[in-house]
């Protein structure tokens, strides 16, 4: 891959539609990375932002449309043509999903020997800096169930990040973090952009995260993007469901809905 002939976009999904049963979760989506960019993903719970990373690692497949990457059509590959991709693309998992049975070395190690033969004292410097750059050094021999949900949040972003990926996939990287160790992983995701010309998609329901760290925010809702702007415009917009959002307010149907629990557990 790093195809440096293609001049368009990093990654681009063209169509892409998928459902699950009877839910429809992305409908047609249209969207075009450019190297060195970070977009966020806004959107209610369960509207198809994990989905939607998934998509551009080959964990999901689209029941119809195209992903790219460098110019290449990704979405029909082998398992075994994924993986030469995935090295490019490091991906934070919403969950950290670390190995308990390794050690935060072991995890972060992991997809290195997996995609190289590198030698153990040049493994353990990659460890060492990575565990130094998400502020937890010296953790190495520590188990993930001797750390708190920040921490392997943390050890998580260390091992996606890894491989000096081209290409970082973060799945809300700063729910259940401190406003301190939240902003540690804005100005993370914000010096890899600035340092390694990363580029980048961050889910989040964070707003504060998002303004920092975004040139652009694009917002999925039923299956589509209702808007895409710069946090200059979110700021401002005056579309309903984009407020809502933003100012982390409920709609009146939930609203409604609560008050019907409410009448109900009173009588
Ligand atoms: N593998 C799957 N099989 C069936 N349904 C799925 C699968 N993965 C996701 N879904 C459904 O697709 C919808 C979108 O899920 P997704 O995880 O992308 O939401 P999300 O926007 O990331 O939500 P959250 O903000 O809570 O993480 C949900 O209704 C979910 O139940
Ligand atoms: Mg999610």
């Amino acid at each position: 891959m790093g195809d440096s002939s293609h001049n368009g976009p990093i990654i681009e999904l063209r169509s892409v539609s998928k459902r699950f049963g009877p839910l429809r979760v992305l409908d047609q989506i249209n969207l075009s990375l450019n190297l060195g960019q970070t977009t966020v993903v806004i959107g209610e719970s369960g509207t198809g932002k994990s989905v939607l990373l998934k998509h551009i690692v080959g964990l999901l497949r689209p029941d119809s449309g195209e992903v790219f990457f460098h110019g290449k059509r990704i979405d029909r590959r082998s398992e075994q043509e994924l993986v030469e991709i995935r090295r490019h693309i490091g991906f934070l998992f919403q969950m950290g999903a670390l190995f308990d049975s390794m050690s935060v070395a072991e995890n972060i190690g992991f997809p290195v020997l997996e995609h190289t033969k590198c030698t153990q004292e040049e493994l353990d410097r990659i460890i060492a800096e990575k565990l130094r750059m998400v502020g937890l050094e010296g953790l190495q021999s520590r188990r993930p169930s001797e750390l708190s949900g920040g921490q392997r949040k943390r050890v998580a972003l260390a091992r996606a990040i890894a491989l000096d990926p081209e290409v970082v996939l973060y799945d809300e990287p700063t729910t259940g973090l401190d406003p301190v160790r939240a902003d540690v992983i804005n100005e993370l995701i914000l010096k890899l952009k600035r340092e390694l010309q990363v580029t980048s998609i961050v889910v989040t329901h964070d707003m504060a995260s998002a303004f920092k760290v975004a040139d652009r925010i694009v917002m999925l809702h039923k299956g589509k993007f209702i808007a895409d702007g710069s946090p200059e415009w979110y700021k401002t917009s005056d579309d309903t469901d984009v407020r809502r959002f933003v100012d982390g307010r409920a709609a009146p149907q939930d609203l409604e809905a609560l008050n019907v629990q409410i009448e109900d557990l009173t009588k």
